[in-house]
């Protein structure tokens, strides 16, 4: 069976965009037709300026989410990345393959780092190296396919490009992955600026919808959400990107068509008030088995106990194996004869 690993960063509360381009994929088609694992990648919180407090809530969130949106523990494994040694132990190994030119040319760490000297602070040396953990995060589990959003399609390149290195240089070690786009995954825009994905780390926006939102919050941000000059609803993701996000919205939560829907209205408002209620009626059974999980955390927490158990099983042999190719020393285990080694130091 394929394996498939995807991971989702702690760095804000879970939007609409998460779900309907990716979790609700992976809950869906993803953990039934694959060996699939999905990760709380806390690690990769770190690399930016972060409160210690809140990246542990917003960790146990993520998790619970995950579980609310269908995530069957009985069919994948969900766990917490900083559970497993083995990204950190791995990590460092692919380090000493991969390049410091090849790490500055990454576009996501130019654009934040950019960003973050124009304010006037420092860069992480976490953000830099970040693309090697994600490369770990894949490689220590054989995993085949990464079903990520266009954004991380230039981290997977370099994923494939460690693991094609370390194999020639050090002899067959790593699968080598591939980057899948979601077969079924809406991608959507922020509500207030439709030229940009709706992403969890712009935090609080107007344009972004959150999973916990409560309904009137729901409709509140739908309702405000720009359009485009003109008055008729056509799909047109170039020329009318306002309404055809809403289009794109309403498309994935009634499992309808963008193009066959712009048909059906005749006005911004009948849309965007069945586009609000549409994603209202998508959250609710999510937002309903979050609280039962809330509920119940020694549930949740036994979920990822388990699911840190048997991830560890799994990336062990790969980094274990890595480790050796790359010439060091296996540790004796305790309690087996370590008279070899002693007369040999000797
Ligand atoms: N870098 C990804 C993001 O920002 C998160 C991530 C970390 C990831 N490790 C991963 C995604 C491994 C897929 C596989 O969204």
């Amino acid at each position: 069976m394929k394996r498939v690993f995807s991971g989702v960063k702690p760095t804000g509360h879970l939007t609409l965009g998460n779900y309907l381009g990716a979790m609700r994929q992976w809950a869906e088609v993803d953990q039934h037709r694959s060996d699939a694992l999905f990760c709380v990648v806390d690690l990769h919180a770190l690399t930016v300026d972060h409160d210690p407090a809140r990246v542990r809530r917003l960790s146990r969130q993520a998790a619970t989410l995950l579980l609310a949106a269908g995530l069957d523990p009985e069919l994948c494994t969900v766990f917490v990345q900083s559970h497993v040694d083995e990204h950190a132990r791995l990590s460092y190994v692919l380090e000493c393959v991969a390049t410091d030119g090849e790490m500055r040319r990454m576009i996501q760490y130019k654009e934040k780092a950019a960003r973050e000297r124009e304010r006037g602070g420092s860069v992480r040396l976490s953000l830099l190296t970040y693309p090697v953990l994600m490369a770990a995060d894949i490689l220590a589990y054989g995993a085949d396919e990464v079903p990520v959003g266009d954004d991380q399609a230039q981290h997977v390149e370099l994923t494939r490009d460690l693991a094609v290195r370390f194999n020639q240089r050090y002899g067959h070690t790593f699968v080598v992955p591939r980057a899948t786009v979601p077969a079924v995954a809406a991608r959507v825009m922020n509500l207030q600026e439709p030229a940009s994905k709706m992403g969890k780390s712009d935090d609080v926006g107007p344009g972004i919808v959150y999973l916990l939102d409560e309904p009137d919050v729901v409709r509140k941000k739908v309702m405000r959400a720009v359009t485009d000059s003109g008055q008729d609803v056509v799909y047109d993701r170039e020329g009318r990107p306002g309404v055809s996000n809403l289009l794109e919205i309403l498309a994935a939560c009634t499992n309808g068509n963008p193009a066959d829907l712009s048909g059906v209205y005749e006005s911004y408002g009948a849309l965007k008030k069945d586009t609000a209620e549409a994603v209202v009626e998508l959250l609710r059974p999510v937002q309903a088995r979050h609280k039962e999980l809330c509920a119940d955390p020694a549930y949740v927490e036994e979920v990822l106990r388990r699911g840190a158990e048997k991830a560890r099983a799994m990336a062990r042999p790969t980094v274990d194996a890595a480790y050796r190719a790359i010439g060091l020393l296996p540790a004796a285990e305790t309690g087996a004869v370590t008279g070899a080694v002693v007369s040999a130091a000797g």
